[in-house]
């Protein structure tokens, strides 16, 4: 992917690049509502104290990097608090953030976030498939991470692609807890050495499945804490366009390498389910005004126990209910709500057919508006 610049009303957006520096001072020279995600996998501050070794006593590989060092739980927050504001003045208003993190640091950020005014809208726990084992058998298995994502604000519109999430689930809505691997194989960065080019690069599959569900194609997804560049390499695999910062030079090499070697899916591959929630919106009264029920036709639940009558004003009347395709399904079958638009079916020749195609046709209509 050619890098490029996009021109915002107050600067230039270095777009598909890897920005060298404190992310804090990176962050603050850009402009202002510009970004449309922000992907954030900070420090732990894990607090290790001395190597952990295995029962055949080799040394296990923890993240003991300078870059994870923070003198006191007080410093961590302050930095914390600056990259989140940081962050939250480059969101556009309907922008999003999402912040992994473990229980080491999670909660202070948690808190944080909601100081500042960002709107968490879920947390995901990310269950490792293939944790490491807990060497000294004192504690649980640490086998999962916490996602925050929350939007810039409260009345944010953010994106999210729940009709995508779901296809991706074969057909069921996407729950909060995701079951992946933690990044192993050829997908693992290496050094010259065939060590591990960075202690924590995190799975692509994780990075697919936050942009899939928070982004479209041609958004801007910034990540403050490159790393090996997983954000990037996913962005562009799916025709996002990105901003990395990293601090560390050796991994802003590793990143720009593998970013070399990433190709952009097919753009006609790229596109989405989209969200029904996304479709305009048609009253059911509509179908009735349009002639395409007429008030006094019979309606017939899906499961053919009910019925009721269409009225002039688009609501319905059954057994003494009154009221919406909702009200009235929900009212006859003794349920706390129902979508009328998959309950209720009118008849032709004999045949029983959902009002929702009705629905439909007229949303076709508006998408592809005909000549007279
Ligand atoms: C947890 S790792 C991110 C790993 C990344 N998600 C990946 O998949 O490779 C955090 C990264 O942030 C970088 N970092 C830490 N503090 C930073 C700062 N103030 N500014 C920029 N980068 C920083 C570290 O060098 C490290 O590479």
């Amino acid at each position: 992917m050619a890098t490029k610049t996009k021109t915002t009303e107050a600067a230039t957006l270095p777009l598909n690049q890897i920005l060298a520096g404190d992310c804090i001072e990176v962050m603050r020279s850009l402009p202002a509502s510009s970004v449309d995600l922000i992907f954030a996998d900070p420090p732990y501050n894990l607090q290790l104290r001395g190597d952990l070794h295995r029962p055949d006593n080799s040394r296990v590989d923890a993240v003991d990097d300078h870059w994870d060092q923070f003198s006191s739980f007080a410093s961590y927050d302050q930095f914390t608090r600056e990259w989140l504001a940081a962050a939250r003045r480059l969101l556009k208003p309907n922008g999003a953030i999402w912040v992994i993190g473990s229980y080491h640091n999670i909660f202070r950020v948690g808190a944080a976030l909601q100081d500042q005014g960002f709107w968490i809208l879920n947390d995901v726990v990310w269950r490792k498939s293939n944790p490491m084992p807990n060497f000294k058998g004192k504690r649980l298995t640490n086998a999962h991470e916490t996602l925050i994502w929350a939007s810039k604000q409260e009345a944010s519109k953010y994106t999210f692609n729940y009709e995508a999430l779901k296809a991706l689930n074969e057909g069921v809505q996407m729950r909060s807890d995701w079951v992946i691997p933690i990044c192993t194989g050829h997908e693992r960065l290496k050094d010259e050495h065939g060590d591990k080019a960075h202690p924590t690069q995190k799975p692509e599959a994780l990075l697919h499945r936050v942009m899939v569900a928070t982004t479209n194609p041609g958004d801007v997804v910034l990540d403050p804490f490159f790393g090996t560049g997983t954000t990037g390499a996913v962005a562009k695999m799916l025709g996002r366009d990105f901003i990395g910062i990293e601090r560390e030079e050796s991994y802003r090499k590793v990143a720009a390498e593998r970013l070399a070697r990433v190709r952009r899916f097919d753009a006609s591959a790229l596109e989405v389910s989209g969200s029904k929630r996304a479709e305009p919106r048609v009253p059911f009264g509509q179908l009735v005004e349009r002639g395409m029920l007429r008030p006094g036709e019979e309606l017939y639940s899906m499961n053919q126990r009910h019925k009721a009558k269409v009225r002039a004003d688009g609501t319905l009347i059954g057994h003494e209910v009154k009221g919406s395709i909702h009200q009235v399904g929900a009212a006859l079958e003794g349920a706390p709500s129902c979508n009328g638009w998959t309950y209720w079916c009118y008849k032709r020749e004999g045949k029983m057919i959902p009002i929702d195609i009705l629905r439909q046709q007229i949303r076709a209509e508006m998408e592809d508006p005909r000549p007279n």
